[in-house]
């Protein structure tokens, strides 16, 4: 086996070493949260570190960067307490990492990137129109990371949006394979899906066993 050590990355170039580390923990989610700030201007950025908290209730988390590196996003949930989660297909894909990009507050990244914003009636954040699965969540707890300054920010599932080509399973299963949601590894990489299998619930007597 290659042994890497601590000593070792702390010597690397840093975006090798970011890279790297990135890359280490697997293969993400990438989805667009959608905010707007207090003058009104929608705001979108790209996160991959989503996060499944609990079902009932049905809590949502995800990493957002240290406050000067991504600013907006976190700003604007703050300010007004919902957000949009967005699911990315391959169709939409350079727009969607556009958004990673540094604009300024006043920029409206849906018109700078190319996508189009879309409201439920009485919901005053933006979803992406061009994506299939999309949910609102209100913010509940922000939880500071003091080792490295980042937050883990905590919302409540309110709402849902699926394309009606796209149905969950008759046990509630969400094939995102077949709804074309794309995931990520590291900074730039994107990837399509593909099922191996569904499992039983594993049980400590029984082997485990295909659905
Ligand atoms: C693939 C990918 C994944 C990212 N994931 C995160 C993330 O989980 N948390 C985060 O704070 N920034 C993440 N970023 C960086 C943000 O997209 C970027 O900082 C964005 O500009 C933040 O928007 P904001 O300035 O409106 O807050 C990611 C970027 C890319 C390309």
């Amino acid at each position: 086996m290659q042994h890497f050590t601590p000593a070792e990355w702390q010597s690397w170039e840093r975006f090798y070493r970011a890279n790297f580390i990135n890359s280490l923990t697997g293969f993400k989610s990438a989805s667009l949260i959608g905010t707007i700030n207090a003058q009104g201007v929608p705001n979108l950025g790209l996160f991959s570190s989503m996060v499944h908290i609990g079902s009932d209730p049905a809590l949502i988390g995800y990493i957002n960067r240290p406050l000067a590196a991504a600013p907006h996003t976190l700003a604007n949930i703050k300010a007004g307490g919902l957000y949009t989660v967005n699911h990315i297909q391959a169709s939409f894909l350079s727009q969607a990492h556009q958004t990673s990009a540094k604009y300024p507050d006043e920029v409206n990244e849906f018109t700078e990137v190319g996508l189009t914003e879309e409201y439920l009636d009485g919901i005053y954040v933006p979803f992406v129109k061009e994506s299939p699965i999309k949910y609102l969540l209100s913010l509940k707890e922000i939880v500071p990371i003091t080792l490295n300054a980042t937050f883990l920010v905590i919302g409540q599932l309110e709402q849902v949006l699926m394309d009606p080509s796209f149905q969950p399973t008759t046990d509630g299963f969400l094939h995102l394979d077949q709804a074309g949601s794309i995931c990520s590894n590291g900074l730039d990489a994107y990837y399509h899906t593909t099922l191996i299998d569904r499992y039983a619930y594993a049980k400590p007597d029984k082997a485990a066993e295909q659905l």
